[in-house]
């Protein structure tokens, strides 16, 4: 047999037989099989299927919100992450509990930085390229290219799949100040949120936003549907992404006045508790001092600032590192 769709429909065991560690069947068309408990244990088919308890069934992994007030941040040392497997997990363990982490001691070039990132996995290619190295010279027509104050947002919104981690890592900073680099989480406010109106998070999960990419002429970017700004499984109710960018969400059109109200109410909501100073993260890069963050998690903005700066870094690949640190609502 060499195709699930050979197996008759109506095919029954005639005969199970118990070894020590697996149970034979012998089917009604002939052919048989093994079946180890172990296996059959971990696919059982509960009976009851409502309520779900997927989320008790899986272990989930630490989540932790980083008070602004504290100065001490999720650090590791550039040299422990790229020479020792400890030092890349303590890295990976901080991403996922606090949404971000800084690494130390990361030599000033393009080079080493982009091997920093592909210490983890490849490097996701968009529209901007793949490892970035820019100064804010307009080379796309983005906010991100130019030396305005930029406020929290997530990136790729235009995307259906938005890129999980995001690495920043300053080369330089010279005839100038600002820029101070800002992150908040998300996941964080949407908690907060749902204590004061659960309604405005039902909102935020329910109604979907349109969003593209604007700035560049040529390039035009849509997700395959519209997505809501907060994701939540619907199987275990656990929200998993944030997908907040007022410079990228479109002009909805089909929606009546009481979605309408309800939408805009909810976003001014989370958006008074986005940029609550309890909620903000102010720090200010430096060179040799690399950022990551979980893009899924964690807005990000920036301070205006002057003088030239020369920015290096990129998107890390979703596939390679999918952290699960949903936080039931
Ligand atoms: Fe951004």
């Amino acid at each position: 047999m060499n195709s699930l769709f050979q197996v008759p429909k109506d095919i029954n065991a005639k005969k199970i037989a118990y070894e020590a560690e697996h149970a034979e069947v012998h089917w009604s068309d002939g052919h048989r099989g093994l079946y180890p408990f172990d296996w059959l244990i971990a696919h059982q088919n509960p009976t009851n299927l409502t309520p779900r308890k997927y989320h008790e069934e899986v272990e989930l992994r630490e989540y932790k919100f980083h008070d602004p007030a504290n100065k001490d941040y999720p650090t590791v040392p550039f040299e422990a992450v790229m020479s020792q497997d400890r030092g890349l997990s303590e890295w990976l363990e901080n991403i996922q509990t606090w949404g971000f982490c800084f690494v130390e001691g990361v030599p000033l070039s393009p080079e080493a930085t982009q091997a920093l990132i592909e210490r983890i996995a490849f490097i996701r290619h968009t529209h901007y390229g793949g490892f970035w190295d820019f100064t804010a010279d307009m080379t796309f027509k983005d906010t991100a290219y130019t030396t305005e104050f930029l406020g929290g947002h997530t990136d790729n919104t235009y995307f259906t799949d938005p890129a999980r981690l995001q690495l920043f890592h300053l080369l330089s900073h010279t005839d100038g100040s600002g820029g101070e680099s800002l992150l908040i989480d998300g996941i964080e406010a949407a908690a907060r949120l749902k204590k004061q109106a659960p309604g405005h998070v039902a909102a935020l999960s329910n109604i979907r936003q349109p969003a593209h990419s604007s700035g560049n002429q040529d390039v035009c970017i849509q997700p395959v549907h519209q997505f809501p700004v907060l994701n939540i499984d619907p199987e275990t109710l656990r929200l998993y992404q944030v997908r907040w960018n007022n410079y990228d969400r479109g002009a909805r059109q089909y929606w009546g006045i009481e979605s309408q109200e309800e939408w805009y109410d909810a976003a001014r909501e989370y958006n008074n508790i986005l940029n609550s100073p309890q909620m903000q993260i102010w720090t200010q890069l430096k060179p040799g001092t690399a950022l990551i963050f979980d893009n899924w998690r964690m807005l990000h903005g920036r301070a205006e600032f002057t003088g030239k700066r020369r920015m290096c870094g990129g998107y890390g690949m979703v596939s390679f590192y999918d952290i699960v640190h949903l936080k039931q609502l």
